[in-house]
This record gives C-alpha cells, structure tokens and sequence, in this order.
C-alpha cells in the first residue's frame, strides 16, 4: 500500500514538498502530516488532490451553518500563520488570511517590504527564520521567482522548521492557484464524468503567466486531457513546460486562432497580459479583441463549456459575461478560499478534527 509523506525534513535540505513511500516505512517515522512545504505542483499526485478537493467541500459545507463555521474555528485555533507578501495581490491574500481565520488560526503580515528589517540589511534567510521564530506556517508571495523554495530549503535545515507555501513566485509558479483551480474543474465537471478526458483551452499570457504554468503540471493526474494553448506568438507557452507535458504523455496543441477551436473545448481558462512584466509597453502591441470572450465568443463556446479566470482581469472578458451560468470565475476566486482551507488542514494535519456533521 502507498500512502503520501512528507519528506521535508530537517535533515532533508532538498526535499521541499513530498513523495511517495511504501506505507511501512512511514511507520518508523514520527508522527507527522502528510503534506509539508507547498512549493512545486509537480509534486501533486492523484490522490492527494482528490482528498484536497473532498476535505474543500467538507469544510464548505459545514462552514454554511453557524454551528459548523463555530466547529470549523476549533479546528487549529494554537496554530499562527505569516503572510509575507511583497508582491500585489487581492485574492490569494484576503482567501488564505480568511481561511486561516476560518479555522481559528492567527495571522500576522508583511505587505510592504519597507516596514521590514530586510531594509536595514537584513538578509532574505534571516528574515525568513526570524518569521519562523513566531509563527507555526509561512505563506509567501514575491516577485523574485525561487523565493520559497529557497525559504522551504532554509526551514528543512533548521531545528524548528515550519512549512512554507508558495502563494505566488515570480511569473513561475502558483501551486495554489492550480490547486483551486483543479477543484473548480472538478466541481464543474462533477456531472460528467470529472476532469479526465476533457479539453481544456488556456488562453492569454501563457509565456509569463505562473497559473496556467502551475495548471500545466497538475494535467499529469488525469487521463486523457488534452490541452489547447491560445496565444499571441510572441506570448507562447514556454518550452520547459511543453517538455514536461510531452515528457507526461499529456496531448496539447497550439493556435493563434480561438475562433478555430472554441467549439471543441469544455472549458476555457482566460489570463490577462501580464503586463507588469513588460519592458517598454510591448504587451500592448496585442491585438487583445483576439484573445478575449464576449457575447460572440459565448454563442460557439458548448452550452455545458466553463469559463474560468485566475483574475485580475482586463479587457479580456467583459463584464457581460459574468451573467453567462457557464461564467464560473467568480466562483473560482471563492473555492480559492476553500481549498486553502483544505490545504492548511493537511499541513496540520487536522483532518481528524473535522467534524462529519454537525
Ligand atoms: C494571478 C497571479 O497573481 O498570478 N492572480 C491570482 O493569484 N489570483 C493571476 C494574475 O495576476 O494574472
């Protein structure tokens, strides 16, 4: 039997997420949860992310009663998190500090990088351990791509280790997005059958966008999807990525031509340009009409087709589309709330402490 452990540990400065074991060998481990630094999607296997996806909609559904959200507060309230966020951010900021609160936790926060002693002089890696010091997980977005598994690497050679999450690394990686962004497929497609064998269109900034790059890795899990880039040539998705689809046996395609493939797809992951990455305003020179959903591209989209959105977003879809029931962004952003929940519970491991109902 294989169960999921986590193999970041003190003595294991590599390891920042978690593996595969025989089940026997967890025996002569100490007691410890099954999922420990949040850092690289690739790492995400099958089953843990179906358990995620259940333990997101457990909590969903208690937290609809008072009682259940009373219960739900009980469930880690000796835990504190950090949010240390130095780049922008709405969503995943407000979803994690309120899943946080939702099940009792602590939050304390570093927004602006000038208010910390990193000014001073203060190394990355001190700053880091110091935050550790008095708090039991760091959430961390920034800009630099790397920051948190250099953090992850920190805490496994530490005597007091406590996990990190990557909330956000650069225009590389958004483990969490993904993982919410399984759990809306999933949630969408419950009725037909799950995420396998579904075609799945991701359009926009693919070459710096880091959620559609996070998606990419999770496709692994599921047979017989097939991916359909939509892009501008010079915004491609990236070739490390390609390689490691091919390298997974999972099928993609390329186009410039939305109108070519809209009728074929299931769903339709729309990303606005990531212009903050730009040097000189070039990402203007798209033609966005191109790349974007609007009541056209609503009439050939498939009636039961999704549509879904990291967000913030621009021009890219309109706000008309919100009315469309297969606009399921807004939804999204909120199950981004719910399966941070879910991954906190892992990290603590407090799935015990769920009540069945309430
Ligand atoms: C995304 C991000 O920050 O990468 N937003 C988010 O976390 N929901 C997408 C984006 O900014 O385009």
């Amino acid at each position: 039997m294989q169960r999921t452990i986590s193999v970041a540990s003190p003595t294991n400065h590599e390891a920042t997420a978690i593996a595969t074991e025989p089940l026997s060998e967890t025996l002569v481990l100490p007691a410890r949860s099954t999922l420990f630094h949040v850092i690289d999607p690739r790492v995400f296997e099958r089953p843990l992310l179906d358990e995620l996806c259940d333990l997101a909609t457990r909590v969903r559904m208690l937290a609809k009663s008072d009682e259940g959200a009373r219960a739900l507060r009980d469930v880690l309230p000796t835990r504190r998190a950090m949010l240390y966020f130095t780049q922008p951010s709405t969503r995943t900021f407000l979803s994690f500090n309120n899943a946080c609160h939702i099940l009792g936790m602590r939050t304390s926060e570093i927004r602006d990088p000038s208010t910390s002693s990193e000014v001073k002089g203060e190394s990355f890696e001190d700053s880091i351990r110091t935050f550790s010091s008095y708090v039991d997980v760091i959430v961390m977005r920034t800009k630099e791509s790397g920051r948190a598994a250099q953090a992850a690497r920190l805490m496994n050679g530490i005597p007091r280790p406590v996990p990190v999450i990557n909330a956000g690394s650069g225009s590389d990686q958004h483990p969490t997005q993904a993982l919410l962004d399984i759990y809306t497929l999933a949630r969408s497609f419950d009725g037909q059958g799950s995420i396998d064998g579904k075609v799945i269109g991701m359009m926009g900034d693919l070459k710096r966008g880091r959620t559609v790059r996070s998606l990419c890795y999770l496709m692994k899990n599921y047979t017989g999807v097939r991916l359909v880039f939509i892009a501008p040539e010079q915004y491609a998705m990236q070739a490390d990525v390609k390689a490691y689809l091919d390298q997974h046996g999972i099928r993609y395609s390329e186009t410039t031509n939305l109108d070519g493939v809209l009728p074929t797809l299931d769903a339709i992951y729309v990303t606005r340009m990531q212009t903050e990455w730009d040097t000189a305003g070039e990402s203007s020179a798209v033609d966005l009409g191109r790349f974007s959903i609007g009541e056209r591209e609503l009439a050939r989209l498939k009636r039961d087709a999704i549509i879904m959105h990291p967000l913030p977003r621009g021009a890219e879809i309109g706000p008309v589309v919100d009315q469309d029931p297969r606009a399921m962004y807004w939804r999204q952003e909120r199950n981004g709330m719910w399966m941070r929940v879910a991954v906190l519970i892992k990290i603590f491991g407090a799935e015990g402490r769920i009540p069945a109902t309430v």
